[in-house]
């Protein structure tokens, strides 16, 4: 049995008094059943990490190297460091904005498991690429290309964001999503084994708010969400955890 999870993705949103809604959530939905992560701007990860919230904390994007001449960049260890538990990586603005390709993403990741983090891995498909047909195709090679050999239900989650769908508030119907996530599953069966991949968490990404949340996260093979616009907002992101 998968534990879901309600995942908050703030992007760059939030300052430290951002903080209070992780309170309050903490107050109401401090021991929901499922695993909470907050993703807030890595300046925040040592105030949220401080808290006690009992969620976890994550960072948004990690750097391949441990350490080194790379000006602006963060590493998974100093996530780590920082009380982060968990980054994303591959997010489809970090692909778009940062020209990001499965290979670097990949390497993210295996930089992320280093530090012993949680890599939450971003896959989805373009409206362009929906529109020709093509996501299922354009979901395995990402898959192929981003997720590192030794993927296991403990160091990997993936998220399935349909880049159409981030912040439009359009969703895919509820098929849709399903058989997206079963494609997914059936793609790590055929490289992990069936146990393995059994054992990966799929969430589900892109205008996820608190009236279509309970919907999408009963889907089967979808394992919660990953929640960008409604995690910033208690009165949104609690119904959202309490759906998972
Ligand atoms: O990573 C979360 C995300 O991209 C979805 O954003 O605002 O559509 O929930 P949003």
């Amino acid at each position: 049995m998968r534990r879901k999870i309600a995942a908050g993705n703030w992007k760059m949103n939030g300052l430290r008094a951002q903080a209070a809604v992780v309170e309050a959530l903490a107050a109401e939905h401090g021991g929901a059943d499922c695993e909470v992560v907050i993703c807030p701007p890595a300046p925040l990860i040592p105030l949220l990490a401080g808290l006690g919230s009992g969620f976890a904390i994550g960072g948004q994007d990690c750097h391949p190297a441990a350490s080194g001449a790379h000006t602006g960049d963060l590493s998974a260890e100093m996530l780590a460091d920082a009380g982060a538990s968990h980054v994303i990586v591959g997010h489809s603005e970090r692909r778009t904005d940062h020209g990001e390709d499965d290979a670097l993403v990949r390497a993210k990741a295996e930089a992320a498991w280093r530090a012993g983090l949680v890599a939450i891995i971003c896959i989805g498909e373009t409206e362009a690429e929906r529109d020709a047909d093509r996501t299922l195709p354009v979901i395995d090679a990402q898959l192929a290309g981003s997720v590192p050999d030794g993927a296991t239900g403990a160091n990997t989650v993936i998220a399935y964001e349909p880049v159409w769908a981030i912040g439009t508030g359009r969703t895919p119907s509820p098929d849709d999503i399903e058989h997206v996530h079963r494609a997914i599953r059936a793609g790590l069966a055929g490289r992990f084994g069936a146990d393995p991949s059994e054992a990966i968490r799929l969430l589900y990404g892109g205008s996820v708010k608190p009236g279509n949340a309970a919907e999408i996260f009963a889907l089967s093979d979808v394992d919660g969400g990953l929640v960008g616009g409604a995690s910033l907002k208690a009165e949104d992101f609690g119904p959202i955890i309490a759906a998972a």
